[in-house]
């Protein structure tokens, strides 16, 4: 059955399972950055919760993207299971720091799947994998601006309030805007 079912599908079952895990890994950032919008609501930094909901909402269309992906050529695209997903953290900078490992972590994986894709000649898989790439740019500038903004402004005085509502501002390309 197993063969049947591989033999409708050009997706190897090495690419299938590496794309299902980068979707557990965008469902596990999105609850992440559910919870990080959930502590900042808290914690009194309303500007820095509503721009973690907006980047849970888009981990979650990231999931969606690849899952659609993986459904589209044939393969078996699975649900994930997210668990530990933390609640509480240290600070107001701690969740900025985490947000941008978390970015890191991302891209890294990103760029393994366009490497196995490669070594496994998918170049659908590659193809696909390219607007990840370039939206991982984005997504890691975004979180190392927001970490740079507590030096730059400093957390002194009204210093996290500035920096608070200074967070959905920031934005790619666009410094002028800013
Ligand atoms: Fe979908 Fe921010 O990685």
């Amino acid at each position: 059955m197993k063969d049947l079912v591989r033999m409708r599908t050009s997706l190897k079952e090495e690419i299938e399972r590496i794309l299902n895990e980068q979707i557990k890994m965008e469902a596990h950032s999105s609850a992440i950055y559910l919870s990080m919008a959930a502590w900042c609501d808290r914690n009194g930094f309303d500007f820095s919760a509503g721009y973690f909901y907006k980047q849970s909402n888009e981990e979650r269309n990231h999931m969606l993207k690849l899952f659609n992906y993986v459904s589209d050529m044939g393969g078996h695209a699975i649900s994930p299971e997210v668990t530990n997903v933390p609640q509480e953290f240290d600070g107001f900078r701690d969740v900025f720091e985490l947000a941008l490992q978390q970015e890191i972590a991302v891209s890294n994986a990103i760029n393994r799947i366009v490497g196995q894709a490669r070594q496994l000649n998918d170049f659908a898989t590659d193809q696909f994998m390219q607007w990840f790439v370039k939206e991982q740019i984005e997504e890691e500038y975004v979180a190392r601006r927001a970490v740079e903004l507590f030096d730059v402004i400093g957390e002194e005085g009204v210093g996290r309030y500035m920096i608070d509502k200074a967070i959905p501002k920031i934005t790619y390309g666009d410094v002028e805007a800013q």
